[in-house]
Formats: structure tokens, C-alpha cells, sequence
């Protein structure tokens, strides 16, 4: 098989303006919420990833329709009118973790679902053990075979339900779910992540009675009956986490667009701690770069705390700072990876556990180096663009999965980068 490579000459100064695009993790679960609708829903700028692809091929497998509209194809429009419940079991399903969101949204419209184990980015075990107290929590009754979870219930009552960890996936498949039960559910100890606030925005317009998403408690008045709307999807904070990373690391000056800045505040003030020069405004922030940074120490957490997924990309800032920084994930055990592929391109970094010791600043070079999974892939195209000659990053499709047009937004901002199959 022909393996495609994504190659990076480094070493250029970027600037200019990069414009982000929409949430890739509120659009995975926009996009299965909808099918809840009794009539077109239509999604505003939905960024071109390879998601987005899969999960419309989920809803054709379903016997639904998905269209591009727009001048530029900005629009997706999904017309769930003639869904039928049939079983998920091959090709698209095993491929990314969202379409769990499947099991919420599925069980929700006809009461029984049947899917096959989702994919997605090894990270350490990651368990859906929660997704499944809360549906149990409702009414449905699960059985699990190989990769293959069966649910069903006779009705969907609503419940209150505790979250023993303030889980995003679960957070979300429960709202789903309860958006259609009876009577009123309460999640307590709710994820807070502002993606979780976009859905019950969408859910809400369609016609859900949703309150408190973005606290520690949701409750959700179950409704008979929920319909099509347009909705604009939020800008995409980890998108834009990476780009303000991948600035700081080699920028002259670039603009990061179509922002909401109060997202990545944990991050900027980490920048900020680091040296990096970083102007806030309404809907962008700008990065200055040729600073001599320090290295820091950081742990990741839950919103409105560091984000896991801009661990990595921020791992390959502190090889290029100096003295010695201390990266926790707390949520993940097995995000560290990239690390391996760092130190293959000079970086000087210890994995232990759930930590990484970094010790700085260490001139990188271009190698050979893989995407273990998707933010490890965007770790390395950091260090690629600031390394000396070309590094030729492998397993593309992890990183096509949740960043559209990479290569454009780069090349605009002055970066050498282009794509080989060998
Ligand atoms: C989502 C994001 C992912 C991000 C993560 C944390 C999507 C598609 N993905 O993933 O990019 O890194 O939030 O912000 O939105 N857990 C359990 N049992 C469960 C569910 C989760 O033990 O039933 C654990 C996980 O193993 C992990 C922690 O809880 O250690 C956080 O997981 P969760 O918030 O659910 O992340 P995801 O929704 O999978």
C-alpha cells in the first residue's frame, strides 16, 4: 500500500493571518444530535475534516441524506426524514470515536440501537463505562458482544445521574438521549467543555428543553418531539490552541482568526508564563515571536483548565525553551507518544507514566517520524516547521482528521510543506 507522507521544510519565519475553522469536536456531536430532528438540519461552516465525511456516510447508512451548500460548500445539510433504525456495524463506525454519539442519538429516536465499538485515537484505555450508566440510568437495558453493543428500552424515563468524572462523551450522549425522554434528567458533575454548550444550543433550537449546559449541572425536560433549525458551529479551541502554539514556536508575527479567546485562556497564560508575546482581542489573538522562552511546568484538566489535547502541541514549544519543564496529563495516561518522535529530531524528553521531562532548549532536525494519533501529529508538524532540513511525518490521516486544509493555512503563512505517496 502506498503510504503518504506529509514533508516539511523548516526553518522559515511565518506570518500572516490563519483563520480558524469550526469545532471538530462539537461537530461530531452536532452531527448525530440532528438525526433527532424531524426535518433538515443545516449545520454553518462545517470544516472539512475526515469526520465530518464519515459520520455522512453513517447517516446514508441510515437511510438519510447529507449535502454540501453554500458558495463554498460551507453549509451541511442533513435530512434525517427517512431515517430508518438499521444496525452500525462496519466500515465508518470503527473509525472515529465520536460516532458513540450514535448510541444516545439512535436510542433516543427508536429505542433500540445496535453498534459496533467506536475507533478513534489510542490514548490509553478509554473506557465508555459512564455513556452506559447513563443510558441504564434511563431505562435501557445493554448487552455487549465482541465489539457490538446492543441497547435497547421500552421507554426513556428521565433520571438523575451523577458522573463519577466529568466525562465530555458521556456528558453529551446523555443529553442526547435524555433530550427525548420523559420527564426531566439531571446530570450532575456534567462536563463544562464549551462544545458541551454548543450541542444544547443546537438540541434547544430544535426544540429541546435544555438548562445549564456549560456548569456542573444539566437538566434536560425530556420532549416528544424535536425539528430542523440552522446553527452555527463555535470556532474550534484546539485548532486554534495549535496555531497559537505553532506561532509562538516559529511566527514572526501571525494573526489567529475566528477565535474565542476566553476558551484558550488556560493556554495563553501558560504562553504568557513562557514569554511568549500574544495580543488578546474580541475574536483573534496575535503572536510575536524571536523571544527567548523558559520552560514551564503544566498539568492538563478539565475545562476551563489546560486542555489534554493541546498537551502535545505545547510539548514540542517547551523542547525549544530553556531549563527543565514537567508535563502531567491527568487525563490521559498514554498521550505521550509524539515524545518518542521528538527525540528523534533532537528534542531531549523523558516519558514517565502520565508525565514527560523536558529539557530545553534543544535544536531540532528533520527525520523520519510518525502521527502516532491526531495532537501527537500536530506536536510534530510544530517541530518540523522550526527544524533544520525536512522532516517527512507519516500516518497523515490522523492528522487529516481533525485539521482542514493544513497545508494551505500553513502555506499561506510561509511554510514549506507539501504531500508524497511513496
Ligand atoms: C473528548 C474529546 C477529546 C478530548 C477529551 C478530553 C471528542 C470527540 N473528543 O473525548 O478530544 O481529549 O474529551 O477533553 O469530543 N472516561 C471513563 N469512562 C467513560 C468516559 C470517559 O473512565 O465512560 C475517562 C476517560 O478514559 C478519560 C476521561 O474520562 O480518562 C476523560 O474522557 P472524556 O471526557 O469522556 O473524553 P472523550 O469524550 O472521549
Amino acid at each position: 500500500m502506498m503510504m503518504e507522507l506529509i514533508k516539511i521544510e523548516g526553518g522559515r519565519p511565518l506570518s500572516g493571518t490563519v483563520k480558524i475553522d469550526s469545532a471538530k469536536n462539537s461537530t461530531v456531536a452536532l452531527i448525530p444530535a440532528s438525526i433527532l430532528a424531524e426535518s433538515p438540519v443545516t449545520l454553518e461552516n462545517i470544516p472539512s475534516i475526515v469526520d465530518v465525511e464519515r459520520l455522512g456516510e453513517m447517516i446514508e447508512q441510515l437511510g438519510g441524506t447529507y449535502r454540501y451548500d453554500g458558495d463554498d460548500d460551507e453549509d451541511f445539510i442533513i435530512d434525517p426524514t427517512n431515517l430508518q433504525n438499521i444496525p452500525l456495524l462496519e466500515g465508518p463506525v470503527t473509525q472515529l470515536r465520536a460516532s458513540y454519539y450514535f448510541l444516545g442519538a439512535l436510542l433516543a429516536k427508536f429505542k433500540e440501537v445496535k453498534i459496533g465499538m467506536p475507533g478513534g485515537c489510542y490514548l490509553g484505555p478509554r473506557p465508555i463505562d459512564l455513556h452506559l450508566k447513563g443510558f441504564e440510568a434511563l431505562g435501557a437495558t445493554i448487552e455487549q458482544e465482541g465489539g457490538t453493543i446492543y441497547m435497547r428500552a421500552e421507554r426513556l424515563k428521565g433520571a438523575k445521574i451523577y458522573l463519577d468524572f466529568p466525562s465530555v462523551g458521556a456528558t453529551i450522549n446523555i443529553m442526547i438521549a435524555a433530550s427525548k425522554a420523559e420527564g426531566t434528567t439531571v446530570i450532575e458533575n456534567a462536563a463544562k467543555e464549551p462544545e458541551i454548550v454548543d450541542l444544547s444550543n443546537l438540541l434547544n433550537n430544535m426544540g429541546a428543553k435544555i438548562r445549564g449546559a456549560g456548569t456542573d449541572e444539566i437538566r434536560i425536560q425530556g420532549v416528544d418531539r424535536l425539528r430542523g433549525t440552522r446553527h452555527a458551529i463555535i470556532p474550534d479551541r484546539i485548532e486554534a490552541g495549535t496555531y497559537i502554539a505553532l506561532a509562538a514556536a516559529a511566527a514572526e508575527e501571525v494573526k489567529i482568526d475566528n477565535i474565542i479567546p476566553t476558551h484558550l485562556d488556560a493556554l495563553i497564560s501558560k504562553l504568557q508564563e513562557m514569554g511568549v508575546d500574544i495580543e488578546i482581542n474580541t475574536d483573534s489573538v496575535t503572536v510575536r515571536g524571536g523571544k527567548a522562552l523558559k520552560a514551564v511546568d503544566f498539568k492538563t484538566s478539565i475545562y476551563p483548565g489546560l486542555a489534554t489535547d493541546l498537551q502535545q502541541p505545547l510539548v514540542t514549544l517547551v523542547t525549544q525553551s530553556d531549563g527543565v519543564g514537567m508535563v502531567e496529563d491527568t487525563i490521559y495516561s498514554d498521550r505521550f507518544r509524539n515524545c518518542y518522535e521528538l527525540n528523534k529530531m533532537g528534542a531531549n524528553i523523558r516519558v514517565q507514566g502520565n508525565s514527560a521531562i523536558i529539557q530545553g532548549a534543544t535544536p531540532l532536525r528533520g527525520a523520519r517520524v510518525m502521527a502516532t494519533d491526531l495532537r501527537a501529529g500536530a506536536s510534530l508538524v510544530i517541530a518540523a516547521l522550526i527544524a533544520e532540513g525536512v522532516t517527512e511525518i507519516g500516518n497523515t490521516y490522523h492528522i487529516d482528521r481533525g485539521y482542514s486544509n493544513i497545508e494551505e493555512k500553513l502555506t499561506n503563512l510561509g511554510a514549506k510543506i507539501w504531500r508524497e505517496k511513496e
